[in-house]
């Protein structure tokens, strides 16, 4: 049976990426705990459209989970208080009647906010978009099983796969730090036979533009590996810095 509970939300509103933001407090009353933390925003815009009110911008694209796009911090934490969810598939079960809830975008240089809890994670795309591939000419699609992967690297690729994207890492980080989502890429794609062949010049174009986009470096907080709803490993970062320094050898050596 559903249970209602009434709750209070401090919610960050501002309205254009150069207005300064605010707190600002909303009643959200008769919530079903059988609702999505989504489902429990929409409710909350519908009553603050019906009294004229900007409704909250938040993203959000799947809300099953996949997409990554509805990052937000709730109550301090990113994706709320739950393990290895996103904010999409958190559920109200996990508040109870009176709570106090405060919603706010990622705090991240390089994820400016463009309104309320919607932040430009473009710098993410452009991490992608200088090798988040492989350019390898296969020719025509080969046989199943015509390239063999071991069960080791076939696993770790996947593993290093689930990251959605969303940058719940760089927002948990003290330094704003990308590495576990570069760390990630680098690895779905480098230990492949496939990817492997570039992986040299990869891990350096892909850490090089995580700099240029003003992330931070990583300090061993291993707060990104908590707060990652896909649970990549921080283990991936040491990998990454492995790789880079390998590629960063003279070829002679
Ligand atoms: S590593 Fe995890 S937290 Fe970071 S972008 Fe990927 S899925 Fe999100
Ligand atoms: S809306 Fe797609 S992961 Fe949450």
């Amino acid at each position: 049976m559903s249970e209602t509970m009434n709750l209070t939300l401090h919610v960050w509103r501002q309205k254009n990426p150069s207005d300064k933001g605010k707190m600002e407090t909303y009643e959200a009353q008769g919530i079903s705990d059988h609702m999505s933390f989504l489902e429990m925003l929409d409710v909350v815009n519908e009553g603050l459209i019906k009294k004229e009110i900007d409704p909250i911008t938040f993203d959000h694209d799947c809300r099953e989970g996949i997409c990554g796009t509805c990052s937000q911090m709730i109550s301090g934490v990113p994706h709320g208080p739950d393990d290895l969810i996103t904010a999409c598939q958190l559920h109200m079960r996990k508040f109870k009647d009176g709570d106090h809830i405060y919603i706010e975008p990622w705090r991240a240089k390089a994820f400016p906010v463009i309104r309320d809890v919607m932040v430009d994670r473009t710098a993410f795309d452009r991490i992608i978009q200088t090798y988040g591939y492989t350019s390898t000419h296969t020719g025509g699609v080969p046989d199943g099983n015509a390239i063999p992967v071991s069960k080791g690297k076939a696993d770790m690729s996947m593993d290093a796969a689930a990251c959605i994207g969303c940058g719940a890492c760089v927002a948990a980080c003290p330094n704003a730090s990308a590495m576990l989502f570069v760390a990630a890429k680098v690895s779905h794609l480098g230990v492949l036979p496939q990817g492997e062949v570039e992986a040299a010049r990869r891990v350096k174009a892909m850490v090089e533009q995580m700099d240029k986009e003003g992330f931070g470096n990583c300090t061993n907080h291993y707060e990104c590996e908590a707060a990652c709803p896909k649970g990549i490993k921080r283990t991936f970062i040491s990998r990454m810095n492995r790789e880079l320094q390998k590629a960063s050898l003279p070829c002679d050596l």
